[in-house]
């Protein structure tokens, strides 16, 4: 039985650092489903597809040549990883993501990431859709002036400028095709813990869901 942590949740609430922090305490392996959708929404636009054709997109899939490399990212002979974090390709991930039959496609690929000594999960749809038997499921949120300040730093830090107002504006318009999509929207499992971490470190995130962690799965 491999141990499995989902986190869920909106655009940047900070799913993928804590995912990173939870997993390298304990060992875990991660998944971030997210740069699935990203690189299918990037390389769907080189292709030069149509992003609306979920059939299209869904086709494209199983060629393309992805590898995971010590945090690294390769599609092909290319490092994507800088690529897959612009917002221009977060654009693109949520209008791929939108059909089902791409969200088919990329199954196998994130359950085959589910190895031990444990998988820690970050994403819209994990506790839902991917792995409804998680051990613990969490629910990050932030209020949405918290996450486009982050974003707006996050940005800056890597020297690329950007309006925050904008920023705001676009992570809310991304947020709820999400929320709003028929398939997978992002949601909360039903047994899915809540942690709004708008005024807390990503140590006290870290060592919250790390206590439930213990609580849950003793050892
Ligand atoms: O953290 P941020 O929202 O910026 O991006 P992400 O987690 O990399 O996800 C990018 C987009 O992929 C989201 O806006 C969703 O539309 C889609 N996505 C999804 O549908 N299901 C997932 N499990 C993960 C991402």
């Amino acid at each position: 039985d491999i141990p499995v942590i989902t986190i869920d949740g909106p655009t940047a609430s900070g799913k993928g650092t804590l995912a990173h922090e939870v997993a390298d305490a304990l060992g875990y392996q991660v998944l971030d489903s997210g740069a699935l959708y990203r690189v299918t929404g990037l390389a769907a636009t080189r292709a030069g597809l149509d992003l609306s054709d979920g059939e299209a997109v869904a086709a494209l899939v199983p060629s393309l040549q992805l590898r995971f490399v010590a945090g690294e990212i390769w599609l092909g002979e290319e490092e994507v990883s800088a690529a897959l974090r612009e917002e221009a390709t977060g654009l693109m991930a949520s209008q791929v993501a939108v059909h089902p039959p791409v969200r088919e496609a990329l199954t196998a690929l994130q359950h085959s990431f589910r190895r031990l000594p444990g998988l820690v999960a970050d994403g819209r749809d994990m506790g839902t859709a991917l792995f409804p038997q998680a051990d613990l499921k969490v629910f990050l949120t932030a209020s949405a002036s918290t996450r486009a300040d982050r974003r707006h730093k996050q940005l800056i830090s890597k020297g690329i400028s950007a309006n925050i107002e904008s920023l705001r504006a676009d992570l809310e318009a991304r947020d709820a095709r999400d929320q709003n999509r028929s398939s997978s929207p992002t949601r909360a499992a039903a047994d899915a813990l809540l942690l709004d971490n708008s005024a807390q470190t990503i140590e006290q995130s870290r060592d919250l869901v790390l206590t439930w962690w213990q609580e849950r799965r003793p050892f």
